[in-house]
């Protein structure tokens, strides 16, 4: 059974996505590297589906400038109708969602660029990876950043199911399969919605990079340095949504990172 779109990014969202928070991170770890910054900035959304948190990015300051990309006509259309339309026009001509592929020789250049969610793991070769992180390091501006997220952890390889009760609905994120010699790894994201299962909801053919592989090839293209934000604690063991510098990391059954590559 499949959902229709808007019913199927709308779950997408509240399941995975917190883009009203993210976008202080991603200002805070600009700030972090070139001092208090009183101008607007440009951010270009790699993978960014609906373009959320490009929308986000331009409420949050007067002269902040978004450029989404995505090769799918369909997020991008749910974003230009359900965040962009409703934006007032003063915001809604500093935000621009484009059809076109990351690896394009013509991609915008900003200040900071950012893929989340994981999506890089969708270049599973590494030439192909390596490819990307060049277009991305030549399209920043002299002073760019760039950041994106990673996971891991033992438990992260396992074949395991994990459910999440919301109000209206449950969000499912299913390890299906993960191959230790290749580690490619076939994860989905399934809902139960108004009593129906919807299985295969979004798909991923991901490989699980780690974190001294994408800081090395961040390096080969030409990074001048790359930094891992670490997430802290909880009182329950789990992540407290508060990542900060670190030269170690802590081994567990999971975890979230950035890593950040500066021009
Ligand atoms: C996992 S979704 C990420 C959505 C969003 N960024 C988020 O944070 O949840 C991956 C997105 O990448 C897009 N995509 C896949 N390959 C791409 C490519 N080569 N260039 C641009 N977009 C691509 C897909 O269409 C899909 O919308």
């Amino acid at each position: 059974m499949k959902l229709d779109a808007a019913t199927k990014y709308n779950l997408y969202i509240q399941s995975v996505q917190s883009a009203d928070t993210d976008v202080l991170f991603y200002k805070k770890v600009y700030q972090d590297f070139r001092g208090k910054i009183k101008k607007g900035l440009t951010l270009r959304e790699d993978f960014c589906g609906t373009g959320i948190i490009s929308t986000e990015w331009v409420k949050l300051h007067p002269r902040n400038i978004a450029i989404g990309i995505d090769l799918d006509p369909e997020p991008l259309f749910f974003g230009h109708e359900n965040f962009i339309s409703k934006l007032p026009s003063e915001r809604k001509n500093r935000i621009q969602l484009l059809r076109k592929n990351v690896l394009d020789k013509n991609i915008p250049q900003t200040d900071i660029a950012i893929a989340v969610n994981f999506s890089y793991f969708l270049f599973r070769e590494r030439e192909l990876l390596k490819k990307y992180f060049q277009n991305v390091y030549r399209s920043l501006k002299t002073n760019g950043i760039y950041i994106v997220d990673i996971f891991g952890g033992t438990q992260c390889t396992d074949s395991i199911v994990d459910k999440t009760k919301h109000k209206n609905f449950t969000y499912y994120w299913d390890q299906k399969n993960f191959d230790p010699v290749t580690n490619y790894a076939d994860f989905a994201i399934h809902f139960r919605y108004k009593n129906k299962m919807y299985k295969d909801a979004f798909t991923y053919d991901w490989r699980l990079w780690s974190i001294p592989e994408i800081r090395e090839i961040m390096s080969e293209v030409g990074f001048k340095q790359s930094q891992v934000y670490w997430e802290g604690t909880a009182r329950d063991g789990g992540g407290n949504g508060v990542f900060t510098r670190v030269s170690k990391g802590e081994a567990c059954l999971s975890w979230i990172a950035y890593i950040v590559g500066v021009k």
